[in-house]
């Protein structure tokens, strides 16, 4: 017989090789645990880099003497009891192995006392159970690792220098405190605290904590967002920019509090950030993703370092969308040809003011929230609007005026396409602004108020149909795909390149862009990050890239915009043959001067 089964020693040190590598290892399943338990009080102390002994003091709720002995089993968690709990997580564990890992491989001492009772202490040396002994902490838990695979010296010899095991614990635990800013987490090294994080009031003050501890920024350099949808929330913290780098490795991804590798989801910020920061440079930014525990799997990973997130293309987009819409930014188009004009940086007004708003997250919140869809003085009084329009007396008179309108002669009022410009005349004048919504402006005899953000979106939507020059890239844009994207670019690449978007597969996962419509040159990475989520019919695929490329690229509702930009997009819009939004809206809607002086009872 060739075939045995293997001894359960054996057995036990395998399954730990995936769960444990080193002593950071160690040190992120004690945090999870005491994560787990409730704790607000998380020290971790090392000696010798953590490799001599690695101790982990909590305030949680702590185990009973009977299941101090289970808790070193294999698959034993109090975490989990059946396959849909899988589906529903909140716990940083539940797969019931860590400890088992960590008793097989080093000598083990957890030291608990549960609902104020009598103290346990239990020990196991590499598998073998020592002792169990009634004494202990008065609450939480304490649990000691000494001798770290003293007795598979292949895999300590694989181990580093104290020193640097030691920097690796410290980052483990600055990186599991990020998220959780109620509790307070201490790191000793060798006798030495080394690292302080006290409870913070805010997710902000806390990651800025943890930026700071290795340099000196200035907060005010960072900013707060924050945005919900139905099944998740995004929270961003993240460098303005003049804080940068050269690498992507302080750009940290977390998924329900725990810190992923996702690398679409890294670069969803970087295309956030689009030209404003320099070609080669990074931000600072700690992005937290607490999404429905339904759409997210993190049993693929022993380390759950990886996961599968079913709505990630929604998520994605919205990360990119909420960074590109909240940093200070351009209008692209028209402000664009201002810029040129005056060969002087420009910043639309409303980019402007949001970037003199960075002041505290709280008022970046709300700004940020801010969609046009709450009232002009409901967003007055929460701070959200800073500057009224010019010409607010006549703006009074005006909503009056709708006010006053019934359903059906509001209706009158929306224009239809065949009827639309039936005069000559293109000459118009500009008013003003209103609801950071409607441009407005009077033209032969009539009032025109028009959406700011549908316009711009038709204009654009119009070039990017009407161009059908190609732009070859002078350098070809490689961007990496997860395996359903990668297997639907293989048979539907076709979808793309009739917009004049060509791209090759390069090898597994891996594409390449080398053209783009020559009206989306400014937006190459907004269609590589479009395509490295995109998956749907022909129809679909044609819908995004048009919104991608019009609707995110186009002024927002709640954008205030300057006399010049808004002479520009208006003298466009007088020029379109029918004005319907991408969408299939009107966005333009017409009171004559005759039907205004109706409504006020004038009929000469
Ligand atoms: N610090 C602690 N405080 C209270 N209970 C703890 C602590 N550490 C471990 N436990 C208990 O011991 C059990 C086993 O812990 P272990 O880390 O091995 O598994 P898990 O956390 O359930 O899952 P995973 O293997 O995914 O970490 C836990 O389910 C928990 O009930
Ligand atoms: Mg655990």
């Amino acid at each position: 017989m060739e075939i045995k089964s293997l001894d359960s020693t054996l057995r036990a040190r395998i399954a730990a090789g995936e769960v444990i590598e080193r002593p950071q290892s160690v040190a992120r399943e004690l945090i999870d645990n005491a994560i787990d338990a409730g704790a607000d009080e998380i020290t971790l102390s090392i000696r010798g880099g953590g490799i001599d002994e690695l101790m982990l003091t909590d305030n949680g709720k702590g185990i009973s003497r009977e299941d101090l002995p289970l808790a070193v089993t294999q698959y034993a968690t109090s975490k989990i009891s059946k396959l849909d709990d899988l589906y529903h997580l909140k716990s940083m564990g539940f797969r019931g192995e860590a400890l088992h890992s960590v008793a097989a491989v080093s000598k083990l001492t957890i030291a608990s006392s549960w609902k104020g009772q009598q103290p346990w202490t239990y020990v196991v040396d590499n598998t073998r159970e020592i002792s169990l002994t009634p004494q202990g902490p008065d609450r939480g838990t304490v649990v000691k690792v000494e001798d770290l695979f003293s007795e598979i010296p292949a895999r300590r010899s694989f181990l580093k220098r104290p020193a640097s095991e030691g920097t690796l614990c410290r980052n483990v635990l600055l990186s599991k405190a990020m998220p959780f800013e109620n509790i307070h987490f201490t790191f000793i090294q060798d006798g030495a605290i080394r690292s302080d994080l006290p409870k913070r009031g805010t997710l902000y003050d806390r990651v800025l904590d943890i930026f700071c501890e290795d340099e000196a920024f200035n907060r005010k350099e960072f900013v707060y967002m924050e945005r919900e949808f139905g099944d998740f929330r995004i929270r961003i913290v993240t460098s303005l920019a003049g804080i940068r780098r050269s690498d992507r490795s302080r750009i940290k991804v977390y998924v329900n509090n725990r810190a992923v590798e996702e690398f679409s989801l890294v670069q969803a910020v970087c295309y956030g950030y689009g030209e404003t920061l320099p070609g080669g440079s990074f931000p600072y930014t700690a992005l937290f993703i607490d999404d429905n525990p339904e759409l997210v799997d993190f049993n693929i990973h022993p380390a759950k370092k990886e996961v599968k997130l079913r709505n990630k293309a929604a998520i994605h987009h919205e990360i990119h969308s909420l960074i590109s819409s909240s940093l200070p930014r351009q209008i692209p188009g028209i402000a664009a040809r201002k810029r040129d004009e005056d060969s002087q940086p420009y910043l639309a007004p409303s980019a402007a003011q949001t970037q003199t708003s960075f002041i505290s997250p709280s008022y970046v919140a709300d700004r940020i929230k801010y969609d046009g869809s709450r009232s002009y003085q409901e967003a007055e009084k929460a701070g959200a609007v800073c500057e009224k329009p010019a010409d607010s007396e006549w703006l009074e008179k005006a909503k009056k005026l709708f006010r006053q309108q019934d359903e059906k002669q509001y209706e009158k009022t929306q224009l239809k396409a065949d009827d639309f410009w039936q005069t000559e005349s293109r000459h118009f004048r500009y008013i003003g602004q209103a609801f950071r919504l409607f441009l407005i402006c009077e033209k032969d005899s009539c009032l025109y108020l028009v959406d700011q953000h549908a316009a711009h979106e038709r204009i654009l939507f119009n070039e990017l149909k009407e161009q059908k020059d190609v732009q070859q890239l002078l350098i070809p844009v490689d961007f990496e795909v997860d395996s359903d994207v990668d297997a639907f670019l293989c048979e539907n690449a076709y979808i793309y390149t009739q917009y004049g978007i060509n791209i090759a597969q390069k090898d597994e996962k891996l594409w390449t862009l080398s053209s783009i419509p020559h009206s989306a040159r400014e937006n190459e990475k907004r269609i590589v990050s479009y395509i490295q989520s995109a998956i749907g019919s022909e129809e679909e695929i044609e819908a995004g890239l048009y919104a991608i490329v019009a609707c995110k690229a186009a002024i927002k509702a709640g954008d205030i915009i300057d006399d010049y930009t808004a002479n520009a997009l208006l003298e466009k819009v007088f020029e379109l043959e029918d004005p319907v939004c991408p969408h299939g809206r009107t966005f333009v809607i017409r009171l004559s001067e005759a039907e205004l002086r109706e409504m006020v009872g004038r009929t000469k």
